[in-house]
């Protein structure tokens, strides 16, 4: 799992002015809509006995603690304790990891990770989402399995055949032509060539109308750290999804979908859509969830690629130099397991880096800092 990333976390529709949890990076937050419209994201780990701030309340735009009832603001500073009787001072440790929110398409957007702000990876262009001319819809599931796994099986062309036989896959035109991977420094595309069937149904009454293309381009591209799309042109219009593939540990992702279409705008027809993505999805899971090992090996070595794995290649390559850069999050940084701990780690936040006057200020140890002597942080 890669930090210093922005994530889109929650629909946006979904955050309203109530604490609600989320979670990523094996890690949970807790986000609210503060009564200007902006969000707070904070790490959902009271600092004082670990009390999850969002099943507590919300006092105006504060968060409240269920347990002693310590009011956080949407930056993370405690402004009350009330076991305090009047006019004893809030210590300054009394401050849990803040994180910079956006709203853009549709999801709320939080940066997990202490880059300052110019150094933060982009958040991905879905042109899609502001023309009118498509129309979204949104679906999520949970998918036992690693996120790794449910990304590249996006990209994958070469399963649509045998996993997808029935619905958009040509079980008798299995070949992949070969395909040129266009790279970027955040993301990568390919325009692929696959012989689908005409769909059934709604769709295929539309299709039936056309004259029928002996192959239709896919493209397929992932964008760091989670999102991968598939854009399908069908003979009547275009499909374009995205999956946004939610860590929620090492074993279980949270795929939000989101999925445009510039044919059959009306909403009378979103549920078709919502129908044959379910459909797709359902063919997927099984295959995903029983892929061993169950984590995307480190080593290029460990599995077998061929030429139609390119675009998996390229994420495996690009995901080493991240973690060659220390970005990577695993093992005792994930604290949404079932194994107990003695100690939580949360993601650094970017105050930590930003605010020197804080350097002292955090209860919860960061990523990478857990192994120094005891002490040393004070
Ligand atoms: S655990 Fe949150 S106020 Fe005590
Ligand atoms: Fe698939």
């Amino acid at each position: 799992m890669l930090k210093n990333f922005w994530y889109a976390v929650e629909f946006s529709h979904a955050v309203q002015h109530r604490p609600r949890k989320v979670t990523c990076l094996g890690q949970d937050f807790v986000v609210w809509r503060r009564r200007d419209g902006q969000v707070a994201c904070l790490s959902d780990l009271c600092v004082h006995r670990g009390g999850a701030l969002s099943m507590g309340t919300l006092t105006d735009d504060r968060i409240t603690c269920p347990y002693h009832g310590w009011e956080y603001e949407g930056d993370g500073a405690c402004v009350k304790i009330p076991a305090n009787p009047p006019g004893r001072g809030i210590p300054k440790k009394a401050r849990v990891d803040a994180y910079p929110v956006v709203e853009r398409y549709g999801m709320v957007w939080a940066f997990l990770g202490d880059l300052p702000e110019q150094e933060r990876p982009p958040i991905p262009h879905i042109p899609e989402h502001d023309d009118p001319a498509f129309r979204a819809v949104y679906w999520e599931t949970t998918v036992e399995a690693n996120y790794e796994r449910t990304m590249e099986n996006v990209v994958d062309a070469a399963h649509t055949p045998f996993v997808h036989g029935t619905a958009f896959g040509n079980p008798d035109k299995p070949e992949i032509p070969d395909f040129e991977v266009t790279q970027k420094e955040w993301q990568a595309e390919a325009d692929i060539l696959l012989s689908p069937p005409l769909p059934k149904g709604l769709w295929g009454a539309l299709a039936r109308r056309r004259p029928r293309p002996e192959h239709v381009v896919v493209t397929n591209g992932w964008y760091l750290p989670n999102i991968v799309k598939l854009h399908v042109r069908l003979p009547f219009g275009d499909l374009i999804l995205y999956d946004y593939n939610i860590p929620l540990s090492q074993e279980r992702t949270l795929v939000k979908i989101v999925g445009y279409r510039n044919f059959f705008t009306g909403k009378w027809a979103d549920g078709n859509a919502v129908k044959r993505i379910q459909k797709i999805f359902e063919q997927d899971r099984p295959v995903v969830e029983s892929q061993r090992p169950e984590l995307l090996p480190f080593d290029l070595a460990a599995e077998l690629h061929i030429r139609s794995d390119a675009l998996q290649v390229a994420y495996r390559r690009r995901r080493q130099q991240l973690i060659d850069q220390g970005w990577w999050v695993d093992g005792d940084d994930i604290v949404t397991g079932d194994v107990p701990r003695r100690q939580a780690t949360v993601i650094a936040s970017p105050a930590r880096r930003d605010n020197p006057d804080l350097a002292r200020a955090w209860v919860h140890k960061a990523r990478g800092e857990r192994d120094e002597p005891a002490g040393s942080a004070e």
